[in-house]
């Protein structure tokens, strides 16, 4: 059976980012495949502490997993639900990959080096962070893993560790799909980059300090709409989907498609040849005030104890699977 996998950590209030981009795309294939693919779901809490967190971390990822069911993730035998630090095979393996993956490789992440500054005193984790990643995706045979398009480097680096790997020790591990393959299986025509409403040559993130730059799914809904009318447009005049000179403009196309669940290219076809930028915008405004207030509306019903008893059985399937895949790895090492 076929694995689909993916992870979002849980440092702070998630964005509408990290909900179009990876956590809605999963939840859509999740329910369309878990009666005959294996749906895992886990929160990289020790990927979290690379960096600050906001508030408790254990308390954030039970937050964090209420998001996929309020997203309306469908439960079956195949959907597991896992935390990383519960399963220690993922520590364990990051560390045999480490003798795996190169520095050189490793160096030419752009998170890494986004992240780290250029400064010799960032920590080691935050340099180890894709290899530990590669780890959660190898352990279970994952083959396509939902993610938004600032993190396919990380898959590439994943492939070529694992067809390394594979070349000296025999096919252990599954090689996951190539960054095309994942798109296309996420039914998109190239990888999501929500932007930054005021700033939108950058991507939308948690990080950004100005508020009006980011939606987070805890905001009033009211507030979401007034954000997404002050976002910034420019002075063409006409309404087109093109990120290179119309990067606002495209990312509210981009915004309303994802929400309602619409191929981008119907969306552009039918503002093509508009020109009233207020129009799209009041359009995309409530888009967004409908999803939150749904979406919100289900998080507030959501128990604390429905997720900790998924947890509970999704743990014991991790601890099961990953146990295994380690073995053969130690095996291959000799450890064994
Ligand atoms: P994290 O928490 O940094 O990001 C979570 C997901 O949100 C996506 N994302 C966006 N997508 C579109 N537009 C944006 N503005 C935007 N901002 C964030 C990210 O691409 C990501 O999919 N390293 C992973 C966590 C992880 C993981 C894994 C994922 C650890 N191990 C194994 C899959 C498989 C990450 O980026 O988390």
């Amino acid at each position: 059976m076929q694995t689909i996998l993916t992870g979002i950590r849980s440092n702070s209030i998630l964005t509408l980012g990290n909900y179009l981009g990876a956590l809605l795309p999963m939840v859509r294939l999740a329910n369309k495949h878990s009666k005959d693919s294996n749906i895992n779901i886990f929160v990289p809490d020790l990927h979290s502490i690379i960096s600050e967190v906001d508030g408790d971390l254990k308390e954030n990822t039970i937050r964090t997993l209420k998001y996929y069911i309020a997203a309306g993730l469908e439960i079956n035998d195949n959907v597991h639900i896992y935390r990383q630090s519960y399963v220690p095979a993922h520590s364990e393996l990051c560390w045999i990959l480490n003798c795996v993956a190169t520095m050189g490789e490793t160096s030419r992440m752009i998170q890494y080096k986004e992240k780290s500054k250029g400064s010799d005193s960032c920590n080691v984790g935050i340099f180890d962070y894709p290899i530990l990643m590669a780890a959660d995706i190898l352990l279970y045979d994952a083959t396509y893993i939902p993610l938004g398009e600032d993190q396919f480097q990380h898959i590439e680096l994943t492939r070529n560790i694992a067809t390394r790997f594979n070349n000296k020790f025999g096919g252990i591990f599954t090689i996951p799909a190539k960054t095309l393959d994942q798109v296309k299986f996420m039914g998109q025509e190239e990888g999501v980059r929500i932007r930054d409403l005021q700033n939108p040559e950058k991507k939308m993130s948690k990080s950004t300090l100005a508020e009006n730059s980011k939606i987070m799914l805890d905001d009033e809904p009211e507030k979401a709409m007034k954000k997404i009318m002050s976002a910034t447009t420019d002075s063409e005049g006409k309404i087109k989907f093109d990120m290179f000179n119309q990067p606002g403009i495209s990312n509210l196309l981009q915004i309303e498609a994802l929400v309602n669940d619409r191929p981008l290219q119907d969306v552009i076809g039918e503002w093509a040849g508009e020109t009233h930028y207020g129009d799209l915008k009041k359009k995309v405004a409530s888009s967004v005030f409908n999803m939150l207030t749904d979406f919100q509306r289900k998080m507030a019903e959501i128990k604390d104890e429905e997720v900790l008893s998924l947890l509970e059985k999704g743990e014991k399937y991790a601890n099961e699977t990953a146990n295994a895949k380690l073995l053969e790895v130690q095996k291959a090492f000799h450890l064994r």
